[in-house]
């Protein structure tokens, strides 16, 4: 079976497109998970590229085309910050999504970050993902990612033990991330990897690099971790506006 069977990559003209085109596919997995199981877990990811799908999603006709009582929302990885401080990724999405759209404050299950030590943060965090995917390992409809420049994702970062977590790990705590706040917790490899679907959202210039790495054949998860996320059973996509995208030969 091809490595990349189940991987499509779709280049759109710019951020805007690409956020449009983001918040359908969303829409569209949303109403298809309500459809088939009553219900739609996603993991939203941190940074800044995912805030423009946010907004178009928190405005007609997004978000009046789905059941927001049915969808329950999780971090694919969080920093270590008040969850009111602004380099929080819960920040972020409350302030451009969640108090946008009529979802339930249950449905919405931020990573604990104050007052405990991040691995016992990243332990309550997969207790919570397990009690809501019990029996099975939890499996999300949607994971949603995006691409650092040196190829991380979430905040699985190159040459970081979290990268290669062992065993049935679903959340690591990270320590010293490269990429400020220093503290986090974050999905592992092994979560991400057992999505029904995953989205990467990368746009700008700054990210060419990076993607035409990534997407490269020369394979290499611990200097790339992105490169990890492989789907058990599921499919991947990458939405890349033509700015990231044009140091590929896309065929
Ligand atoms: C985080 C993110 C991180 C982010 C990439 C891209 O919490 O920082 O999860 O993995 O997605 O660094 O960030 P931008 O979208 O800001 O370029």
């Amino acid at each position: 079976m091809s490595e990349h069977k189940q991987r499509q990559i779709i280049v759109l003209k710019n951020p805007a497109a690409l956020a449009e085109e983001a918040a359908s596919r969303f829409v569209k997995l949303a109403c298809a998970a309500v459809e088939a199981n009553g219900r739609f877990s996603v993991a939203l990811s941190g940074g800044s590229t995912p805030r423009a799908m946010h907004e178009r999603l928190a405005q007609p006709p997004h978000k009046n085309a789905l059941d927001w009582k049915k969808v329950h929302v999780f971090w694919g990885d969080e920093r270590f910050v008040p969850p009111d401080d602004p380099e929080s990724n819960f920040s972020m999405a409350r302030e451009t999504l969640l108090k946008h759209v009529p979802i339930p404050a249950q449905n919405i299950y931020p990573a604990p970050t104050e007052g405990i030590a991040p691995e016992e943060a990243a332990r309550q965090y997969a207790e919570t993902l397990k009690a809501f995917f019990a029996p099975g390992t939890p499996r999300l409809d949607l994971i949603l990612l995006g691409l650092g420049l040196d190829g991380h994702t979430a905040s699985l970062f190159p040459g970081r033990p979290q990268v290669q977590a062992s065993g049935d790990s679903l959340i690591a705590a990270v320590k010293n991330s490269p990429k400020p706040p220093p503290v986090r917790i974050t999905f592992t490899l092994k979560l991400i990897n057992n999505a029904a679907n995953v989205i990467f959202l990368a746009a700008g210039k700054e990210k060419a690099a990076a993607v035409k790495l990534v997407l490269g054949e020369t394979v290499d998860v611990i200097t790339r971790p992105a490169q990890g996320v492989r789907l058990v059973d599921g499919k991947l996509l990458w939405l890349l506006d033509s700015a990231a995208a044009r140091e590929l030969q896309l065929s």
